[in-house]
């Protein structure tokens, strides 16, 4: 075991790795510039790196894409041997870690990004945590043992407190693993494929279809035949049927929720009538808004179909979903090849379909992302009249929605769509930025 007295602290990663007897040690307060930072204060460093050395995350960890220090508590303990526990306030089995020497560990762990004590009393993992935390500079994660660690250092620092289930293991090594896990292969360039991100379990907030391989035949079981069909409308609608109905059979609690979201009205009058409420809500910001939101009002209650039809200009008045992704004050825009000016990401509302689904569905054609709403619902208002040829020249009727981005990452964007894509500070646009920028900089006070 290493838990012995003065243990060295096991770094990881592209600057881990240096020649000597024992290639992973020695290799203390190694960060690499940019990577994802991962420190683990464990009574067991050895357990780290562990599964996550291999396969894709120990790729990822060799090439500098994110890095890993597993701090021994045992450094930081009391006394000549050392401690870190001690009996419980108001007796009771067992040891707790003592607040003193986790304070010590924390100081020298020092990383960037929240602090998370893994305990069966904490929320439950899930997908969207491990996605949130994905967009962050990195962690701390505490790794328990006997029972637990003191309250008083969890309230102070405002750790937060992370179960990965409903049970109870020996300590947090493993469940700190599958968290670093989960999170770590959501960062650019680990997976293989963006796409198998996007589409595996949760990331819709449904479970995953099943999954086939050949032989085709086994011990008498078949392939499904769509799956052979090469019909590839047959096998996404019997791969969404498979996914609804495991989830409806599995967990009730996703599938309550997916239906609430899939209820959205999707056509004719209760489609307009929550079109108008998404434009009505809008508080305007300054009076050209306030005149826009109104001609937009107008408009929708006129009757005329709302979403564009025709490439590019019919009807002459069209719905748009923008979906920007901000940190902060800075503002993710996208240099269109189109348009020869650097725009928020989105687009045109197609016939029947609610303007939070085209965000959303832009977000995943555009960005290649998740959706991670700050709000679902747009906070400002567009009418704009295009530029170019004047047989394409139609309004824009833009619906601003802002989504929770991560300015040190710039996603794997649709280069057909876009030529480059960078972060502004919104005091700080280019000349060429959407017209309007300025105008929803000062709406949002930046
Ligand atoms: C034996 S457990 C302590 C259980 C604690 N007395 C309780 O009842 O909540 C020891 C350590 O294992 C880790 N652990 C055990 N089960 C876990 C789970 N389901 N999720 C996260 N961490 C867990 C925690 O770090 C915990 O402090």
């Amino acid at each position: 075991m290493s838990d012995e007295p003065g243990e060295k602290s096991r770094s990881h990663g592209r600057l881990g790795v240096r020649l000597s007897v024992k290639p992973r040690d020695l290799m203390a307060d190694a960060t690499i510039k940019g990577a994802f930072a991962v420190k683990v204060i464990t009574l067991f460093p050895d357990a780290f790196p562990g599964t996550l050395g291999l396969s894709l995350t120990g790729k990822a960890l060799d090439l500098g894409l994110w890095s890993l220090d597993a701090l021994p508590l045992r450094n930081f303990g009391e006394g000549k041997h050392r401690n870190v526990d001690d009996t419980p306030a108001g007796g009771g089995a067992g040891m707790v870690i003592r607040p003193d020497v986790m304070e010590r560990a924390l100081a020298a762990a020092a990383g960037p990004g929240p602090v998370i004590f893994l305990t069966p009393r904490g929320k439950p993992f899930t997908q969207a945590m491990a996605r949130r935390l994905s967009q962050g500079e990195g962690m701390t994660l505490i790794c328990g043992r006997f029972e637990g660690l003191d309250q008083r250092v969890i309230d102070h620092y405002g750790i937060e407190e992370v179960s990965m289930g409903d049970f109870v293991l020996t300590g947090g090594e493993i469940p700190a693993q599958a968290l670093i896990d989960a999170t770590v292969r959501l960062l650019p360039r680990v997976l293989g494929n963006a796409d198998s991100a996007i589409e595996e379990s949760f990331s819709d907030g449904l479970l995953e279809h099943p999954q086939y391989t050949r032989p085709a035949v086994w011990q008498g079981r078949e392939v499904p035949a769509v799956l052979s069909s090469g019909n590839h409308v047959a096998i996404a609608k019997w791969r969404a049927e498979q996914s609804h109905a495991v989830t409806a059979e599995r967990r009730p609690d996703l599938w309550e929720a997916w239906q609430a979201r899939a209820t959205r009205p999707q056509k004719g009058p209760a489609l307009r009538r929550a079109v108008r409420g998404l434009v009505a809500a809008i508080v305007p910001g300054d009076a050209v808004e306030a005149a826009d939101q109104a001609r937009a009002l107008a408009w929708i209650d006129s009757g005329v179909e709302l979403a564009r039809v025709r490439k590019p200009a019919t009807p002459g008045v069209q719905l748009v979903s923008y979906c920007l992704p901000m940190d902060g004050s800075r503002v993710l825009l996208g240099a269109h090849r189109g348009a020869g000016l650097w725009l928020p990401p989105g687009g045109h509302v197609e016939p029947a379909e609610h303007p939070t689904d085209t965000a959303r569905r832009e977000c995943r054609e555009e960005l290649r992302l998740l959706a991670d709403f700050a709000t679902e619902a747009p906070v400002f208002l567009t009418w704009t009249l295009t530029q170019g040829a004047p047989e394409t020249r139609h309004v824009d009727v833009s619906l601003w929605y802002v989504l929770r981005g991560n300015a040190r990452q710039v996603p794997d964007y649709d280069a057909t769509e876009f030529s480059d894509m960078r972060w502004f500070d919104l005091a700080e646009l280019p000349p060429e930025a959407e017209p309007n920028l300025g105008r929803f900089a000062a709406k949002l006070g930046r």
